[in-house]
């Protein structure tokens, strides 16, 4: 595992668009897995100046979201479906028929699972999967003690991330209560993956996951498994990590051929 501390939200997305862009120059095809929420939203900023400024060129490659709300249609100004492209894809020359969001209108859930996943296998798999971090280590919407083997499928949303959610919302009872997401099993076979983590508030999860031990209790936890995975976090995230010198060091010393 790579952890790497910046002292800004911003700085560390800057370093986190660097890799997605370096996949992307490396293999203009690249499969990649997508979040949503708060935390990537300065990462899309920075995809979007490199491809206005830099030509960063997304026209060949496809994309797979982690989740959707059950019950949202993707018009909906809180879907996941509406905020990738308001927040992303309309911004690049991303072709959107490469662009994938479970669907959350569906009326047969277990056969759109189904459908995601072998669309992501028949894409190749995922090259560089993206995450956030929930309060309680969700990733997508794996919630505690989620199976570490398990695929996309509907999941029922803690109290804690009802209430972390509410604010896009307006009320609890607004948030739904049942989301479809990648499965933790679904987002190991990806073949690299980087984390994003920003603020205080994370910084107790961050360090569990890091430096706890691995369990569905914190389901990013499980990337201590994964053999190709990146940390962006920033120093308020950082907080509680024992070996936080250690990271630094590492970082700092890093030999030419393995910078980014
Ligand atoms: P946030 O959500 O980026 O809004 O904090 C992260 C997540 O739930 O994965």
């Amino acid at each position: 595992m790579e952890i790497i501390i910046q002292p800004t939200a911003e700085e560390a997305s800057r370093l986190a668009a660097r890799v997605v862009a370096n996949k992307i120059k490396a293999k203009p095809s690249a499969t990649l897995g997508l979040p949503t929420g708060r935390t990537p939203l300065v990462l899309y900023r920075e995809l979007i100046r490199l491809h206005k400024e830099e030509g960063l060129d997304f026209s060949s490659c496809s994309t797979f979201n982690l989740d959707e709300y059950v019950g949202l249609a993707p018009d909906n100004k809180n879907s996941y479906n509406f905020y990738m492209r308001d927040s992303f894809f309309k911004y690049v020359n991303i072709d959107l028929k490469n662009t994938h969001c479970p669907d959350g209108m569906t009326d047969d859930i277990v056969a759109t699972c189904q459908a995601y996943e072998d669309a992501i296998e028949e894409s190749g798999g995922i090259d560089l999967q993206v995450l956030g971090i929930g309060s309680e280590g969700h990733i997508g919407f794996n919630e505690p003690t989620s199976s570490l083997a398990s695929r996309t499928r509907i999941k029922t949303l803690t109290a804690k991330t009802v209430q972390d959610n509410t604010a896009f919302f307006g009320s609890v009872d607004a948030v739904p209560k049942h989301v479809i997401t990648m499965g933790i099993g679904t987002i190991m076979q990806a073949k690299e993956v980087i984390l994003l983590a920003f603020g205080r508030q994370k910084a107790s999860v961050v360090a569990k996951t890091i430096e706890g031990p691995v369990t569905a209790m914190v389901p990013a936890s499980v990337l201590q498994h994964h053999p190709h995975v990146k940390f962006f976090i920033d120093e308020e995230a950082a907080a509680e990590l024992k070996l936080k010198p250690y990271y630094t060091t590492v970082f700092n010393n890093k030999p030419k051929w393995q910078q980014f």
